[in-house]
């Protein structure tokens, strides 16, 4: 296909400021960060953020966690190579130990961001960035603000929470959580991530939607015949077995990253892409997924754990034997799910979502299958092996699009055989996609709530997933098994072929 046209050919359609986008002169501070996710994606999108001047000389980087580190061990956990092109900020990051549960901790944090605004020009704004495990956010968000911390620094300044998932681990938690956040701060300031929203392939699905005609009116359940969601890891548990075993595959992935991406796929379109318009429309169509009977859940949901698999050269141990994980683990590594979204657009619609660890390949791609024609002017000899139409979304890797269709075979008989036409993002644009988590803190520095989840979408897919993952704890019965690197449990097929279809 032909590359992009260039800039004179390009629509903005959420007026974000365009690609000259900078942070505003601040201070983000990150709790956990002797951590995991701190050194593997906030300091490189941290380091992405300076390299390409999207970070003002008045900006300011502070590590907060229990360990013991000096500046000078923190600085280190910076990226070396943009270190280098990134002096003054790499210079003056500082790291404050403490313990959460201690009001010290951020009486030494407010003074320290107080010296930033009188003498580095931070003017009062404050991103705090919660990247600790979960049990951490309540102590951290209640002495913030009995610190005063949930106030900007100044009139004119910004006090910001940004928090990582899992946000709760069921409603009536996640609940909690928003109360205690809401006894300190308001929902504007209020940023829960979920990094999906951050990949462009993600948000191409709006542009796809709602930036073009041809679309949108296939977009039901008149020329829809169904819908998959596939997120493959190859990765195992790795060292995350410990959080893993109390998470699961429902809570890592699916209440998560599986329902935004439904919701953005299968939502009205929005008046417009200012946050609470976009975030109305996400809500509306979670509230609209049918809440499963406990009677029916077998019917609907299938999980499974993987064992040891692999070939011989790559042999991969099974979760029971990772790291962190009970011998006896019920926790699933695998979940799948017929869906059904109650309202007009699409009622009758089945929409069947998969996630798991240690599959063949690593794939997310959303997969939207045509109605079959009313009629074939051909004999069925002449369309053998015609796969239905699609519109294939792959959102990672090798991140573009693909039509699938029936053509005419080449030659003077008259047969269709599938054929497919590609978009790809690396060979159609010139322009780099930037990480999701480099997207979206520049967001949250600068304010823009957009890709960031509301408390009622939060509230809204839990209400989907919580009832399969109760109905999954009381449930005494095997859990399904897989093999390493195979497509998951059997189940998982069985669950389509009831309704008479198969896996993309
Ligand atoms: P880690 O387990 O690495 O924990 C981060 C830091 O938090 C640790 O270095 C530790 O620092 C501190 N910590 C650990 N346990 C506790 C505790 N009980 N109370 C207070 N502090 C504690 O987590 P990750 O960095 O992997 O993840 C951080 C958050 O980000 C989690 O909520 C996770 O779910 C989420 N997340 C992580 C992803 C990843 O790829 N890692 C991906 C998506 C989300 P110290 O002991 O020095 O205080
Ligand atoms: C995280 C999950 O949210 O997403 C991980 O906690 C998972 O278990 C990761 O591996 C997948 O993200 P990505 O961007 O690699 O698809």
């Amino acid at each position: 296909m032909t590359g992009d046209l260039g800039p004179g050919n390009e629509i903005r359609i959420n007026g974000d400021g365009g690609d000259d986008r900078k942070a505003p002169p601040g201070v983000v501070v990150i709790f956990g960060a002797s951590g995991d996710l701190t050194e593997r994606k906030l300091m490189p999108a941290l380091a992405r953020l300076a390299q390409y001047k999207r970070l003002p000389d008045e900006f300011r980087l502070v590590g907060v966690a229990r360990s013991h580190l000096s500046d000078e061990e923190f600085r280190r956990r910076f990226p070396a190579g943009p270190a280098a092109e990134a002096p003054g900020l790499v210079e003056n990051m500082r790291y404050l130990s403490g313990d959460y549960d201690d009001p010290d901790t951020f009486h030494r944090l407010r003074d320290l961001l107080d010296s930033f605004d009188r003498d580095a020009g931070t003017a009062g704004n404050r991103l705090f960035y919660l990247a600790t495990p979960p049990q951490a956010f309540v102590p951290i968000i209640e002495n913030l603000a009995a610190a005063g911390l949930n106030e900007p620094g100044s009139p004119t300044g910004s006090a910001r929470l940004v928090i990582e998932k899992p946000y709760g681990h069921d409603e009536a938690s996640a609940r909690d959580l928003d109360q205690r956040i809401h006894a300190g701060f308001e929902e504007d300031q209020v940023f829960r991530i979920d990094h999906y929203l951050g990949k462009d392939t993600v948000q191409n699905v709006m542009a796809l939607r709602f930036a073009n005609t041809i679309f949108q009116p296939i977009w039901n359940r008149t020329w829809i015949d169904q819908v998959q969601i596939t997120v493959a890891e190859t990765l195992g548990v790795g060292t995350r077995g410990g959080f893993y075993e109390h998470a699961g595959a429902m809570r890592d992935i699916v209440q998560n990253h599986v329902l935004q991406v439904l919701a953005l796929a299968l939502m009205e379109p929005p008046a417009s892409f200012a946050p609470e318009a976009l975030r109305n429309e996400k809500v509306k169509l979670l509230q609209s997924i049918r809440h499963p009977a406990d009677g029916d859940i077998d019917r609907i949901a299938v999980r499974g754990q993987y064992t040891r698999g692999g070939t011989s050269g790559d042999l991969m141990p099974g979760y029971r034997d990772e790291q962190g994980v009970d011998p006896l683990s019920r926790t699933e590594t695998y979940a799948a799910m017929r869906l059904d979204v109650d309202n007009w657009r699409w009622a009758g619609v089945p929409f069947y979502v998969r996630t798991g660890k240690r599959l063949p390949r690593r794939v997310t791609e959303v997969v939207l299958q045509f109605t079959r024609p009313p009629h074939l002017p051909i004999s069925a000899a002449q369309v053998t092996g015609l796969q239905p139409d699609a519109l294939i979304l792959r959102i990672q890797p090798d991140e573009g699009i693909t039509l699938r269709f029936g053509a005419k075979v080449p030659g003077h008989s008259f047969r269709v055989r599938t054929a497919t036409m590609e978009f790809s993002y690396e060979s159609t644009f010139r322009e780099e996609s930037p990480e999701a988590y480099e997207r979206l803190l520049l967001d949250a520095l600068i304010g823009d709530p957009t890709l960031f989840i509301r408390s009622d979408e939060v509230l809204q897919s839990w209400r989907i997933v919580d009832p399969i993952i109760e109905h999954w704890a009381n449930s005494t019965g095997r859990i399904p098994l897989y093999e390493a690197a195979s497509w998951g449990p059997d189940e998982a097929d069985q669950l389509l072929a009831r309704d008479g279809r198969a896996w993309h």
